[in-house]
């Protein structure tokens, strides 16, 4: 029987949809986290895979703004994607792909944006790897920050409710000038980030809110939890920090002089850290903060001259494109040309040729032309197409996102 694939309609069919993908979370059916979620995703966006009259497979959106170099635009934030066991490999993902490209560009979201669990999934439905994520591990003993980095501002541990009220103007400012951050509601606030219910916890301790002041303004903050863990008479407890945020480099140096000076834990980890973040170059022996890099935000452009028009520009110079190919949207291929900010189809010369897929990777800034082009992913089609591309697209610091959606 063929898969038919439509969004869910009503909590119970939401709640049967979110167990596919529940199945590899080895979570249970919830209804009361069920219907937490869907104030953050909302049925609409939920598409379900039916065979028969049993739901399979899930793939879902979160509404959300996404910072894009000079701007934010909006974008469908890809997320519980899952097609069950028994039906593996018979084209269910596909089929909701297509399903939720089509209901994504209805809905006028020039761009989607995924974390891949696996990185040899998406490529084929056009979304590129568009920024990295680095991960810390750092042994606390080795950790200092340079002695000659002058100590400011003060720490303060919070409630959930003044935690609720102080953090999300910091990250809101923050927010508005980091390519890869995410727009949060305060259901996003409440729901998600600020909550502490034992399911989130795995096996780590209670969430810590920590608040930055600078002058009595609240200027940085970080949540994490503690996981205690002794062996031989000593203990070898980790930090885990969630979210690590300054809304200055003061205030991000004095985030982390915070975190990394916690007693009595061995290590400090950290997943989400962008690739550049100064402190490989605050702390006095980076080989020891064990930094890793793995990819971070993919992002697919839907509507190529929406996704073009919303995204700011280093320079006001001029740059064609050629989209080659797209194997969604065939209006996406031809030829684009980006002029002191403004985008047109155009029957100019290209400077570089690429897919959709590789626009993608190029969108917030994280990979430039000339190193898409070193790993063959764009083609340069006129002398000097690169540096033109580059020059136009260039970006400051590496787009990161906070958050893993
Ligand atoms: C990933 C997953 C959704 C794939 O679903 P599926 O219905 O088996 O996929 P399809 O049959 O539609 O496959 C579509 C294409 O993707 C490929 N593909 C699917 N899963 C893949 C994987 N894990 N790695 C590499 N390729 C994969 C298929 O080979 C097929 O390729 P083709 O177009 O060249 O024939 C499913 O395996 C799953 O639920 N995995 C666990 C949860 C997960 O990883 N979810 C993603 C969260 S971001």
């Amino acid at each position: 029987m063929a898969v038919r694939v439509r969004p869910t309609r009503d909590l119970e069919e939401y709640l049967d949809t979110l167990e596919a993908i529940n199945h590899y979370f080895g979570s249970e059916r919830d209804p009361e986290r069920g219907e937490r979620f869907s104030r953050l995703l909302p049925f609409e966006r939920l598409h379900a895979a039916f065979d028969g009259k049993a739901i399979v497979g899930s793939a879902g959106v979160l509404p959300f703004d996404l910072t894009v170099p000079g701007g934010e635009v909006p974008c469908a934030g890809v997320t519980v994607v899952g097609v069950l066991p028994t039906h593996r490999r018979r084209g269910i993902l596909k089929a909701m792909m297509r399903e939720q490209l089509t209901d994504v560009r209805e809905r006028s979201e020039p761009i989607a944006a995924l974390w891949a669990s696996e990185e040899t999934i998406y490529g084929r439905f056009g979304y590129g790897l568009a920024s990295l994520d680095a991960m810390m591990r750092a042994t606390r003993v080795h950790a200092a920050l340079r002695p000659d980095l002058p100590q400011e501002g003060t720490v303060r541990l919070v409630s959930r409710e003044e935690a609720l009220r102080v953090i999300p103007r910091v990250y809101e400012r923050v927010r508005r000038r980091t390519p890869g951050f995410v727009s949060r509601s305060a259901d996003w606030w409440e729901v998600r980030t600020l909550n502490d219910e034992p399911s989130r916890r795995h096996g780590a301790g209670v969430l810590n809110r920590a608040v930055l002041e600078l002058d009595g303004r609240p200027a940085g903050y970080a949540l994490y939890r503690i996981r205690l863990d002794f062996e031989d008479a000593t203990n070898r407890s980790k930090v885990h920090v969630l979210e690590a945020v300054g809304d200055s480099a003061v205030a991000t140096r004095e985030v982390w002089r915070f975190l990394l000076g916690i007693d009595w834990v061995e290590e400090i980890h950290c997943d989400l850290l962008p690739v550049d973040h100064p402190l490989l170059l605050l702390v006095q022996r980076p080989n020891r903060l064990a930094w890793k890099v793995f990819d971070g935000l993919w992002v697919r452009p839907v509507d190529v001259a929406a996704a073009l028009q919303a995204r700011g520009y280093a320079s006001d110079g001029r740059v064609t494109l050629e989209v080659t190919a797209d194997p969604h949207f065939s209006d996406n291929v031809g030829t684009w040309t980006v002029d002191g900010g403004a985008v047109r189809r155009s029957s100019r010369r290209p400077d570089v040729r690429l897919d959709v897929q590789a626009l993608g990777a190029a969108y917030l800034g994280g990979f430039s032309f000339a190193r898409l082009a070193a790993a063959g992913r764009v083609e340069e089609a006129a002398r000097g197409g690169l540096a033109r591309a580059d020059a136009l697209f260039r970006v400051d610091a590496a787009p990161y996102c906070p958050e893993i959606f």
